[in-house]
C-alpha cells in the first residue's frame, strides 16, 4: 500500500513543516500547526494538456510593450466599477473577504444578474433553489447569468469548458476542493491548490474569476497570507451588520488605487448604491441638539461628510469611562488630554462617550477638529448650528494642522449646503467666489471662544 504523505502548515501564516511543533517559526503564533494530507498532482492543469495552448514569454524593451488600456469589463455598478479602478480587467483574479452575513453573496449575485455578459456563478454554500429565491428578491432576473452548485475544481472547470463563460464568480474559496490534493476543503493546501488552478485558468483564458472568502475572527482572509499575494485585487466588505450600510474598499489592487470606496445600502431588495453618501451619514433632526458636529473627512478620492456625536457627562464610578465607536480610542485620549491642557476641561471627573454614526470607522485626521468640537459643544451643552462642519488636524500643544486636499472637502461643504468651514489658517487655499464662509483658525483655543 503506497504511504500516506502528511505535511504540516501553520493555519495562519501557510509555513510548511516536516514534523509537527507548538509554536510557529514564521509568524509566532502557537498551536496553529495542522497535519493535512498531500498528494503530489500527476497534473494540475485545469484543461487537459493537449488543447491547451504554451505560450514561451520572451524578454521585450519597455517600450515596445503594448501600453494601450486594457478593455475593462463594466459591471454597471458604478461603486463596484470606482473600486476596482474602472471595471473588471480581463484575466484578473479578485478576492472580496467579509464577515459572514454582510452581504457577499448577495453583492456579487447582483452584480451578476445586470452584468451584459456570460456569468458562471458557482456557489459552494446555497443551492441552486435558494439562489434563485435571492435573485428574485435581487433584480430582474437576467438571461446571460448561470448557477451552478458545484465544490470540486474539475468539475467547475469541465462546466466551464462546456459553457465558455466572459467572468466566472467563485462563492466562496473555502468550500472548493481539488482531487490533487487530500486534505479537506479549506485546509491551507487545498485552498492554495485551488487558488493556483484559478489563476491558472483566468490568465489562459482571459477570463477574470472573482472569489469569495471568508474571514476569520480577527478579521483577516482565512487561509494563508499567500492566497492575498497569489490574487490581483483584495476587496473587503464591512460595515457593522447592524447598520444597514456598507463599505466596499480595495486593500490591494494591481490594477487602480486602494484609496476608492463603495458604498451601499443593505435594503429588503438586495444592496442599493449610495452615489451621495454625506445626506445619509448625517442625521436629519429638527432641533439643534448639543454635542453633535459634522466632520468634512475625505475617503479615497471622494469628500464624505460625517457626523460625530459625543457625550460628556460627570463620572459617577472613580475612573472616567471614555469610549469610542468609530474612532481610535487612543487619539480621542489625546484630544481629551490637548483640551485639559487648553482649554480648561476637567478630564478626571467626565465620561466621554463619542460615535461616528452611520457605523463607519475613520481614520482621517481631518476628523479631529469635529471631534473637539463635539466633545466641547456637550460638555457645555450648547448646540453647534447645523450648517457648521470642521475638517483639520489637532497637534499636540492645541495648534489646528493644514491637512490634504482641503479645497475638494471645502467645494462639498459648500454642495451640500453647509455656511461655514473651520480650517487651519496653514492650509493653503486658493478658492476663488465660494459662498461658503471659511473660517481659519490656528489653535483649539480659537474654537473654544466661538464654542462658549
Ligand atoms: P449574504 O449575502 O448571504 O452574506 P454573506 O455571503 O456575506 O455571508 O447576506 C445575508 C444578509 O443580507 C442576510 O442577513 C439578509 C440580508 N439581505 C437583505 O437584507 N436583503 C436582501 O435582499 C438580501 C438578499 C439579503
Ligand atoms: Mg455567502
Amino acid at each position: 500500500m503506497a504511504k500516506v504523505k502528511t505535511t504540516f502548515f501553520c493555519q495562519n501564516c501557510g509555513t510548511q513543516y516536516a514534523k509537527w511543533q507548538g509554536q510557529c517559526n514564521a509568524c509566532k503564533e502557537w498551536n496553529t500547526i495542522v497535519e493535512e494530507l498531500v498528494q503530489k498532482p500527476e497534473k494540475s492543469d485545469w484543461k487537459t494538456p493537449t488543447n491547451t495552448q504554451k505560450r514561451v514569454s520572451k524578454p521585450l524593451r519597455i517600450n515596445e510593450i503594448d501600453s494601450s488600456k486594457e478593455a475593462r469589463l463594466d459591471t454597471l455598478d458604478a461603486e463596484f466599477n470606482r473600486v476596482l479602478g474602472g471595471g473588471i480587467v480581463p484575466g484578473s483574479l479578485t478576492l472580496l473577504g467579509g464577515e459572514p452575513g454582510i452581504g457577499k453573496s448577495t453583492l456579487l449575485l447582483q452584480i451578476s444578474l445586470k452584468l451584459p455578459y456570460k456569468t458562471l456563478y458557482v456557489s459552494g454554500e446555497e443551492s441552486q433553489k435558494q439562489i434563485k429565491m435571492r435573485a428574485e428578491r435581487i433584480n430582474p432576473i437576467n438571461d446571460n447569468c448561470y448557477i451552478l452548485t458545484e465544490t470540486k475544481t474539475q468539475n467547475i472547470f469541465k462546466q466551464i469548458e462546456a459553457l465558455e463563460p466572459d467572468i466566472v464568480i467563485i462563492d466562496s474559496i473555502q468550500t472548493l476542493h481539488s482531487d490533487y490534493i487530500e486534505s479537506s476543503s479549506g485546509s491551507i493546501s487545498q485552498i492554495k491548490e485551488c487558488t493556483t488552478e484559478l489563476i491558472k485558468f483566468a490568465k489562459e483564458t482571459n477570463t477574470p474569476v472573482v472569489l469569495i472568502g471568508h474571514i476569520t475572527k480577527d478579521g483577516n482572509i482565512a487561509g494563508p497570507k499567500i492566497l492575498e499575494h497569489m490574487v490581483d485585487t483584495v476587496l473587503q466588505f464591512e460595515g457593522d451588520r447592524n447598520h444597514v450600510f456598507r463599505i466596499l474598499r480595495a486593500q490591494k489592487n494591481r490594477f487602480g488605487s486602494t484609496h476608492e470606496l463603495g458604498i451601499y445600502e443593505m435594503q429588503g431588495s438586495g444592496l442599493r448604491e449610495v452615489s451621495n453618501p454625506s445626506e445619509i451619514l448625517i442625521s436629519k433632526k429638527d432641533e439643534e441638539l448639543s454635542g453633535h458636529a459634522i466632520a468634512a473627512t475625505l475617503e479615497g478620492m471622494r469628500p464624505l461628510m460625517i457626523e460625530v456625536q459625543a457625550l460628556v457627562s460627570t463620572a459617577v464610578y472613580g475612573t472616567p469611562q471614555r469610549s469610542a465607536t468609530g474612532f481610535n480610542a487612543k487619539r480621542l485620549n489625546m484630544l481629551l488630554a490637548v483640551l485639559e491642557k487648553r482649554a480648561g476641561f476637567r478630564l478626571g471627573a467626565k465620561d466621554v462617550f463619542l460615535n461616528i454614526t452611520g457605523g463607519i470607522t475613520v481614520d482621517d485626521p481631518a476628523i479631529d477638529l469635529a471631534v473637539v468640537a463635539a466633545i466641547l459643544s456637550s460638555n457645555e451643552d450648547q448646540a453647534i448650528p447645523a450648517n457648521f462642519c470642521f475638517a483639520a488636524e489637532v497637534g499636540l500643544s492645541g495648534e489646528i494642522r493644514p491637512i490634504q486636499r482641503v479645497e475638494q472637502r471645502i467645494l462639498e461643504a459648500e454642495k451640500l449646503g453647509f455656511s461655514t468651514i473651520f480650517v487651519s489658517k496653514y492650509n493653503k487655499i486658493s478658492l476663488k467666489k465660494t459662498t461658503i464662509n471659511i473660517r481659519l483658525i490656528s489653535k483649539i483655543e480659537d474654537l473654544v471662544e466661538f464654542i462658549i
